[in-house]
């Protein structure tokens, strides 16, 4: 078997069929289109965290360099490179959101749940990333993203609630 074959052997049987399904969307010469799709498709199967051997098997799969998709993959906030939580708080702080109170609601969730920015709490519950940059919510800020999905117009008992129905 060679050494492209093993990489590629990485990629499940299900994560292979639903990556497809993105490279179908594109020209057979474009299937690196399918990229974002792939690494999303793979970071959720893996329980929320690329390595480097699933980019490598993406690259493969998709016949990219494998730079390209580490440039891809460290580029977009989404993708996570270390285990994560079972779910993934984003708190967007850029200037719309800075102004309308995104410091109280980072401190607050950091006081709620006993961890800082970029940390996980121990029961592996919740991982609060990064500081957000921002996330083309304004006119609804402050907002967070939580397992991707946006919240916004954060008020700190709506964060409260949010926090209260995680798994
Ligand atoms: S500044 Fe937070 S969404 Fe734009």
């Amino acid at each position: 078997m060679s050494k492209l074959t093993d990489s590629r052997q990485l990629l499940s049987q299900a994560a292979r069929k639903e990556i497809d399904h993105w490279v179908a969307k594109y020209p057979l010469e474009q299937k690196k289109s399918a990229v974002i799709s792939a690494l999303t498709i793979v970071q959720e199967e893996n329980g929320g965290f690329l390595t480097t051997e699933l980019m490598d098997a993406v690259a493969s799969y998709l016949d990219m360099p494998k730079i390209a998709v580490y440039e891809v993959a460290t580029f977009y906030s989404m993708f996570d490179l270390e285990p994560v939580g079972r779910n993934k708080i984003a708190v967007c702080n850029n200037i719309s959101c800075m102004l309308c109170g995104g410091d109280n609601i980072i401190s607050h969730i950091e006081k709620r749940l006993g961890i800082k920015v970029g940390e996980t709490t121990a029961d592996g519950r919740v991982t609060l990333k990064r500081e957000e940059e921002c996330l083309a919510a304004c006119s609804s800020a402050p907002m967070m993203a939580v397992n991707g999905h946006y919240h916004e117009n954060l008020t700190l008992e709506k964060v409260d609630a949010i926090l209260d129905g995680l798994e």
